[in-house]
């Protein structure tokens, strides 16, 4: 074994002990999934945007590389500051080589609604992980709205092969059947790039930055709710879109460790920075108030279009809850987490309606009743959820982050509660979308 390899495998086993106090402060890392469509966008958009506090992850430069690909002009400005030269609805051009997407869902489905809209003949593709995420669900409205595309596995699967000379259709109504912002985004993104009409509705509301960010450029948008769901209506664009300054805030599922472990460990203060509190996202919050968390929104602002608070996680009692409907998509990438804090809550907590987890980077049912289970936790994982009796004393454990970013950080904050040394087995997973995640529990942990 070389020294490199010696050095890769220890990064990707971290061992993480109890602290007798977590206090301190956390500025949070921008936004995953608005540092995705602040490149995106206006790389389609006509003029120049000065984009600030972009996340700096792995998944975040699949989507840079695969724009860069397509002839989109982005620059580095300074530390997460990057400029983007729009080229415009008609600037953008065939890639050499596969769109290769990683390990970045957001990267693949917002991508395909582009090139097909603008009728740029590619290949997508992504990881092993990926490449068995269900893209069905956005290659059958694409084909509905005169997109030839098709996919591994009866069109299923990645990769994706789109065909160039569409002709998309004018005034589509999609019903998407999940409540999904990929899904959603990729048929606007598809819609606007076009230049058609296009009305999307979906069974329960899911984070709209892409709505707020075409808005901001001066695409005309319409919001409604009939009994087939929430609804939006993209209108005919006229003229090119405007590319926009953005100012990316911190990303809430990031600080949504931190959070965790400040309102379960009971020696905890920690004070989370600039963190987006868009409605859409704020599950995480809501969930944790609910069981009685002690969670306080301090200095809340506007940036860029979306509402930012400091956000202050101190210990307290929780007790167990019954979660599922429309508080799921708000919390959606939150919710192994919020597994970890119905183990500590007093009685038993239902988590349904949540069958989305199974779609996610792992299958994020069962890995969490898994790793849980390791901790000593009492949960069982569900069709479509988890039902967990609580408080359980956790106990060290190994465990294993089966790749998947979320999971590596849930292991470490589990880690953090129980008594003993624990050991995270793939946990540099971390780099696709917090890569100072383990500096930060480090800081967080000495300050003790
Ligand atoms: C995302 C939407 C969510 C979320 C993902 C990022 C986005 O996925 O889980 O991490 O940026 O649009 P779905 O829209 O598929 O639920």
């Amino acid at each position: 074994m070389s020294n490199l390899d010696s050095e890769s495998d220890s990064l990707n086993i971290r061992e993480v002990a109890p602290t007798a106090q977590l206090i301190g402060s956390i500025d949070i890392p921008g936004d995953k999934s608005i540092s995705h469509r602040a490149l995106m966008f206006n790389s389609f958009a006509e003029g120049v945007a000065q984009i600030d506090g972009l996340l700096e992850s792995d998944d975040v430069h699949s989507t840079m590389d695969c724009l860069r690909a397509l002839d989109a002009q982005i620059s580095a400005s300074g530390r997460d500051s990057f400029t983007v030269n729009g080229r415009g609805t008609k600037g953008l051009g065939q890639s050499e080589s596969t769109l290769d997407c990683g390990n970045s869902g957001t990267t693949a489905r917002l991508l395909t609604g582009i090139v097909s809209g603008l009728g740029i003949p590619s290949v997508i593709s992504g990881d092993e992980s990926l490449s068995t995420r269900p893209m069905g669900r956005i290659i059958q409205p694409l084909n509905q709205m005169g997109v030839r595309i098709s996919g591994r596995s009866s069109d299923t699967l990645l990769p994706l092969e789109i065909s160039g000379s569409p002709t998309i259709q004018n005034g589509l109504v999609i019903e998407t059947g999940v409540a999904s912002a990929q899904v959603k985004s990729a048929i606007l993104l598809c819609a606007v790039v076009a230049g058609v009409s296009v009305t999307v509705i979906e069974p329960k509301p899911s984070r709209d930055h892409s709505e707020r960010l075409l808005s901001a450029m001066g695409a005309s948008l319409e919001y409604f709710e009939d009994d087939r769901g929430h609804g939006v209506r993209l209108l005919k664009r006229i003229g090119e879109l405007r590319a926009v300054d953005v100012t990316v805030p911190g990303d809430i599922s990031t600080a949504a460790p931190w959070i965790t472990a400040g309102v379960l460990h009971d020696a905890a203060e920690i004070t989370l920075n600039g963190v987006g509190v868009n409605p859409s996202r704020t599950g995480i919050i809501d969930i944790l108030k609910l069981m009685g968390g002690n969670i306080e929104l301090k200095s809340e602002r506007a940036v860029g279009g979306e509402p930012v608070a400091d956000l202050v996680a101190r210990s307290g009692k929780l007790h167990g809850a019954v979660i599922g409907g429309d508080l799921i998509p708000r919390a959606i990438d939150e919710i192994p987490l919020l597994a970890l804090a119905a183990t500590q809550a007093e009685g038993e907590t239902v988590i349904h309606d949540a069958s989305e987890l199974r779609a996610k980077e792992s299958d994020r049912i069962d890995c969490t009743v898994e790793i849980l289970a390791a901790f000593g936790a009492d949960i069982e994982g569900t069709a479509d959820g988890f039902v967990i009796r609580g408080p359980t004393k956790l106990r060290a454990a190994t465990v294993d982050s089966y790749g998947d970013h979320r999971l590596a950080m849930l292991g470490a904050v589990a880690g953090l509660l129980a008594s003993g040394v624990s050991r995270i087995n793939g946990a540099s997973a971390v780099t696709i979308s917090y890569p100072e995640f383990w500096d930060r529990l480090a800081s967080l942990s000495t300050t003790a």
